[in-house]
């Protein structure tokens, strides 16, 4: 096969910011060392997340001029609300402004504390919501779906014996089922075609709504064809199409798969709960036909969903994925096998073996990334996901990952190229890196704003940080 090359061309630029190490090493200090910090203006390639950051298409855009945007019924949400029916076969389709609010309110009208909700890996917002009304998030990831070395092709896929324990232990305290195509904490890894009927069928015989976070669909749909035996001969849309059709509903942000800056959704199929959903949006976001968005994001999300269904685009996405893995790997550095969707996560633990959990070894990286040529990562490990245990003490994540999020249509592959010569050479001095303290943690979503200073002596660091102090534990 020859070369698979970006199917579309280029019609508009963006400037990329160049700093020198010297400003960097000034920024990232200022930053609290934590590059959610940083100004985009101090940033050469902005792995940071594939949320939102999408070039939009000349379909997109002009879209958006024929926007309709009354308050009430507009043009533009029947567009978007059929694409979505055809698409999911949900009843009712509720716009909201991301992701988030989706899910926060479709959590607030179908769970109460004390509850619990089962998923693969719930990702940081999923978690946070329901934890916020006192719900307990559960993660049923396959074993191998924590081992980052694992190639098996569904990493994503819930331990069915786990849930269907769950399932029966907690019996009247599961207001609903989720699963995440693809599964973002878990390295963008895929859900099986069967791992869904199976969990479909599970929640079915026990009574309990099964709603999917599908923001990334469409990629979760191109590796079922791609790797499930039996899918080869179907249209990624037809795939797409099954695996909503095996859930009650799903929580979406369009800022993924559906190539568009802003806008989400709920969609599901009971009315009354799809109702109280409703009067929720109304206080919050905004009247039913638009909920957060404008009439023209809605236009653009329609356009996107089914853009985002392109095989030959998807065929691009998952090689340019692979690339940059494969140019890590070729670097010495362990990234979690096999390359998932949206992104190519790091595995920090494997590569800084001399820095323990406590040191925060993924928020090292994510440093010396940025230091070295400019590269925005983002921790998804002990900075995300570490706790305080009963006892007070520090509870590491799981895995320990820096994620190297792809933008959808922006980068080229001489951009892919570079980002791995930076990764490269930090590779290539990683014996020098220091651990991380956290100085100050909030108490939701702490990666957001959380600020750091590192644990040893560091040239690369602020003067005040070459004391040799603060070899104490993250305050997490
Ligand atoms: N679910 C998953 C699996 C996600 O990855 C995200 C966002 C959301 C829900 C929330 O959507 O941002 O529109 O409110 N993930 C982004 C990321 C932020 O960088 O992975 P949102």
């Amino acid at each position: 096969m020859g070369v698979i090359f970006e199917p579309f061309k280029i019609k508009m630029v963006e400037p990329i910011p160049l700093t020198t190490r010297e400003e960097r090493e000034r920024r990232i200090a200022e930053a609290g060392f934590n590059p959610f910090q940083l100004p985009a203006s101090a940033i050469t390639f902005d792995l940071l997340t594939d949320s939102g950051t999408a070039a939009m298409s000349a379909e997109q855009w002009a879209a958006m001029l024929v926007a309709d945007e009354s308050y009430a019924g507009s043009r533009s949400f029947e567009k978007f609300a059929a694409v979505v029916r055809r698409l999911t076969g949900f009843r009712h389709v509720i716009p909201a402004h991301q992701g988030r609010a989706a899910e926060r309110i479709l959590f607030a009208c179908a769970a109460k504390a004390g509850q619990r909700v089962p998923n693969n890996c719930h990702f940081d917002t999923t978690r946070a919501n329901l934890e916020y009304l006192g719900v307990v998030a559960e993660d049923l990831v396959i074993a191998e779906g924590r081992d980052p070395a694992s190639l098996h092709p569904f990493k994503g896929d819930v331990d069915l014996a786990r849930l269907e324990r769950f399932l029966d232990q907690h019996r009247g305290l599961v207001p609903f089922g989720m699963c995440t195509i693809t599964n973002n904490s878990g390295g963008g890894q895929p859900v099986s075609l069967a791992n869904l009927r199976a969990q479909s069928a599970l929640f079915r015989r026990h009574g309990i709504p099964f709603f999917l976070d599908a923001c990334r669909f469409a990629e979760n749909a191109w590796f079922i064809r791609e790797r499930e035996p039996g899918q080869q001969g179907r249209s990624v849309a037809a795939i797409a199409q099954e695996c909503f059709a095996l859930a009650d509903g799903c929580t979406m942000s369009g800022k993924k798969d559906a190539l568009v800056n802003m806008g989400g959704l709920l969609a599901l199929n009971d009315d009354d709960l799809a109702a109280r959903c409703r009067q929720l949006l109304i206080l919050t976001e905004g009247f039913p036909t638009y909920g957060g968005c404008a009439a023209r994001d809605l236009e653009a999300y329609a356009v996107g969903l089914e853009e985002g269904l392109d095989e030959r685009y998807l065929e691009y996405r998952a090689a340019t994925t692979r690339y940059l893995a494969h140019g890590l790997n070729r670097a010495g550095i362990p990234t979690v096998q096999p390359p998932g969707g949206h992104a190519v996560f790091i595995d920090a633990r494997a590569l800084l073996p001399h820095l323990p959990p406590e040191q925060l070894p993924g928020q090292s990286l994510v440093v010396a990334l940025y230091v070295e040529g400019g590269v925005r990562a983002c921790e998804i490990g002990s900075v995300m996901f570490g706790k305080r245990g009963a006892d007070g003490g520090f509870v590491p994540a799981a895995l320990e990952l820096v994620r190297l999020a792809l933008p959808r249509r922006c980068y080229t592959q001489s951009h892919v190229d570079r980002v791995i010569e930076i990764a490269a050479s930090v590779a290539a001095r990683k014996e020098s890196l220091t651990g991380f303290a956290m100085v100050e943690r909030p108490q939701y979503l702490p990666h957001f704003t959380a600020r750091f200073r590192p644990l040893a002596p560091a040239r690369a660091f602020a003067p005040a940080d070459r004391t040799g102090r603060g070899r104490d534990p993250p305050r997490c």
